[in-house]
């Protein structure tokens, strides 16, 4: 059975996650691809060796070393961040190994030099747990949702900020001790500001604006609110109108332009995104074919996004092995359908 090796940088969460669920999902990823997946080396600076269910797996704390390393055929990127992160992967890139991210801020800010570097030299990049966690979001936009003119996308996009928002309004549970619990799970960001003002809800919206229109946006072309001024009063305000508050990722494709915007919003109670509690994610398109589509998870935590982490080494091993590498189209793969790139916040 062929092997393909697999190099991870960043054993934080959902670089554990992966691990376990690589090791969990050995047979059946075996039995489902025809391949040997192995997680040959994994490059961290914070541990000094691997916990020893993982067996003979390599540790550095070069990441450079990993990125040189012959025998590894797919890189992962788990560390988040700009930069060292950007480094990594364009090095990484340059070494001829396809590449794996679940690194939104990224990919949102940097992904036109990352993708034409793997077009360049001719790998692949996977972006699935980018966005959404473990809902296979980004291979329903791109795969299941290919024949059809994305009209809107609207959602939950943020863990973090709906399980806070959710503990507020149902335990009345203030703000800070929230954010503390959600750290604590493994669902905040490294800083969480960028979860609570909306910032990596704005890089996952730019993701899918730019899968969905073929435009090249960065989350700086969306207008942004987050959550941190919400407070008991706001959340008690309205209930009494019968609704909840949610941060929401908001994009209409108007034809000749489109508009975005992400912010706290009053959802009516029997609206299906009232009822989404606590790190789940709800993503919904509509397209011109298929009409509403809602996609529903959870968009957080370690053993979903290793999932979905896992899923982009599959797809990437499978395509090594058939020698049909460039099956995983980059983020920008459709000619751009907006006639001008304005980007209005509301209409
Ligand atoms: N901090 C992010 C969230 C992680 O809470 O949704 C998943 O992207």
């Amino acid at each position: 059975m062929k092997e393909i090796r697999v190099g991870l940088i960043g054993f934080g969460t959902v670089g554990s996650g992966l691990a376990e669920v690589l090791l969990a999902q050995q047979e059946r990823l075996e039995k489902r691809s025809g391949l040997r997946i192995r997680l040959a080396k994994v490059a961290d600076i914070n541990i000094s060796e691997m916990p020893p269910q993982f067996g003979d797996v390599a540790l550095t704390n070069d990441a450079a070393d990993l990125i040189g390393d012959p025998e590894i055929d797919i890189v992962v990127e788990l560390i988040g961040g700009i930069q060292p992160a950007k480094t990594f992967v364009m090095n990484a890139i340059a070494a001829g190994k396809h590449v794996v991210t679940a690194n939104k801020a990224l990919l949102s800010q940097e992904g036109r030099d990352i993708f034409a570097a793997a077009a360049r030299h001719g790998v692949e990049v996977g972006f699935e747990a980018s966005v959404g966690g473990g809902i296979p979001v980004i291979k329903a936009l791109r795969e299941g949702l290919v024949a059809n003119k994305i009209l809107s996308i609207m959602g939950i996009m943020n863990g973090t900020a709906n399980y806070i928002l959710t503990r507020m309004t149902d335990e009345g549970i203030p703000f800070d001790e929230v954010l503390r619990d959600a750290q604590q799970q493994g669902f905040a960001e490294a800083d969480p500001t960028y979860d609570v003002e909306g910032i990596d809800t704005a890089h996952k919206l730019a993701i899918l604006m730019t899968m969905a229109y073929g435009m090249n946006i960065t989350h700086n072309d969306i207008a942004t609110e987050g959550i941190s001024r919400i407070e008991p009063v706001d959340i008690e305000f309205a209930r009494e109108f019968g609704c909840r508050i949610k941060l929401l990722a908001i994009s209409r494709n108007h034809g000749d332009h489109v508009e975005a915007r992400v912010h706290a919003t009053m959802v009516p109670e029997r609206h299906l995104l009232a009822s989404i509690s606590g790190a789940f994610n709800a993503i919904h398109f509509t397209g011109d074919m298929v009409g509403n589509v809602l996609l529903y998870g959870l968009g957080a935590g370690k053993m979903p996004t290793g999932s979905a982490v896992a899923a982009d080494i599959v797809d990437i091993a499978r395509n090594i092995a058939t020698g049909s590498v460039g099956r995983v189209p980059p983020l920008s793969y459709l000619p751009e359908e907006i006639s001008d790139r304005k980007i209005t916040p509301m209409e």
